[in-house]
């Protein structure tokens, strides 16, 4: 780890402190350019005594701007204090989670995984069009059919299509001979470019898909391919696994990452990442975005630095051991819920080393799924599963309540 450690809270208050205060200060300063201000005080009052314990709530009073991309080029210098924490937070997750090297990638804290993902999506299509000077119809887009509707609501904005490779039922994983056999009819079709969305794991089912299934399909096939990492909940919990695949910088085919900081992380709604190599953003340069100093790189505009800087405070405050130990435990949990469902002889699929686990509904009433709020596939009366996800809340007196409950409608109802 070159990067990621754990601070003492007298650290993070004064690293958070510092941040803010080299920022332009809206209370005190004279800054008359900006169509921005601290949190308005008649409801976010800026001297409440809560406040004096709280460095990160007094970092949203404060409200920075981190519009734009601060791993590359200039950046807007009245909130540099806290661009250089996101630059941290940058660092820990790129270099010391995903392998990358040093200095040798971009990124943003961005509002969540769609836009992470579209941002992605947008690189590689202009990256095609910039590159081989291609018709947008003839680039595609690969992903399995459990990856989540972000990928085709950036295939609608973007305008190029979107393939779909079914998976098998019990596994959810692709197989090769259908993968290429999709491909083969895309190339017939005259699509030679693609942009390839691997899951580092899938939003229903945690599946993960294997990257390296892609590269050998696509580059047997003789055509151009680029890959994009969607590990929006499964990247601050797969990589930390010991016996993990390498889905990560160290491979050379995966140019992007997408990993979502409200998720795992339990950062504030509106907080993602996205990591791409060196040399690739570029590609979605805004040049209209005059007067943004350095420029824009990012699909959103402006974004809030105090998400940003919520990353780097959980991220700090944990460092890499609590870290991994916090990951463990949920792991053993959802160990435990799988042991108790194999006794009960109720079928599911689980990733082994996720916290995701989606069981069959054939066994499990539609009482059952309200009170335990259990989310099914499907909503439109074929759905065939329903998922649980160990997050940090759900312990394992919850996971009896839910195994108590589902042995009692057995009873009641004999027809389960
Ligand atoms: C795998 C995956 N990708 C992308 C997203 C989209 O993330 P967000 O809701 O943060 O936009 C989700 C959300 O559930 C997801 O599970």
């Amino acid at each position: 780890m070159q990067y990621w450690k754990k601070y003492s809270s007298k650290i993070l208050t004064e690293k958070i402190d510092n941040a803010i205060q080299s920022n332009v200060d809206f209370s005190n300063d004279t800054s008359l350019g900006y169509p921005a201000s601290k949190l308005d005080g008649n409801v976010f009052y800026d001297n409440a005594p809560f406040l004096k314990d709280a460095p990160l709530l007094r970092a949203f009073v404060a409200n920075p701007n981190h519009i734009g991309c601060h791993t590359i080029g200039e950046s807007e210098h009245a909130f540099s204090g806290s661009h250089e924490l996101e630059r941290e937070a940058l660092n820990v997750l790129a270099v010391d989670v995903f392998n990358c090297k040093p200095n040798e990638f971009d990124g943003y804290i961005a509002t969540g995984g769609t836009e992470a993902n579209i941002q992605a999506l947008w690189i590689y299509r202009n990256y095609y069009s910039n590159t081989f000077k291609v018709t947008f119809n003839e680039i595609a887009i690969i992903s399995s059919e459990d990856t989540h509707y972000s990928i085709a609501k950036g295939a609608n904005l973007l305008g190029i299509e979107s393939i779909t490779i079914p998976v098998d039922f019990e596994t959810r994983l692709i197989d090769k001979d259908v993968l290429k056999s999709h491909i083969e009819i895309a190339k017939s079709k005259g699509k030679k470019y693609f942009i390839v969305v691997s899951n580092m794991a899938t939003t229903m089912f945690g599946s993960v898909d294997d990257p390296n299934l892609f590269v050998d399909v696509l580059s047997e096939l003789k055509v151009e391919f680029k890959i994009h990492i969607d590990g929006a909940f499964g990247g601050f919990i797969y990589p930390f696994n010991k016996e993990k695949q390498n889905i990560d910088f160290s491979n050379p085919h995966i140019d992007s990452i997408t990993i979502d900081a409200h998720k795992m992380l339990q950062a504030p709604y509106g907080t993602g990442v996205f990591l791409s190599r060196k040399g690739l953003i570029s590609n979605v340069l805004t040049k209209e975005a005059q007067y943004v100093n350095g420029m824009d790189l990012t699909l959103c505009g402006s974004r809030s630095g105090a998400n940003a800087l919520a990353v780097w405070m959980i991220l700090f405050s944990y460092g890499p051991h609590r870290w991994f130990e916090k990951i463990n435990i949920l792991l053993m949990r959802t160990d435990w819920f799988c042991n108790q469902l194999d006794e009960l002889d109720i079928a599911y699929y689980r990733h082994p080393k996720m916290n995701i686990i989606t069981m069959k509904s054939d066994k499990i009433s539609r009482e059952i799924e309200n009170k335990f709020d259990l989310v099914p596939e499907t909503h439109d009366g074929n759905n065939k599963w329903y998922k649980v996800v160990i997050m940090d809340h759900v312990e394992i007196n919850h996971l009896e309540d839910l195994l108590d409950c589902i042995k009692k409608s057995w009873k009641e109802e004999p027809s389960f």
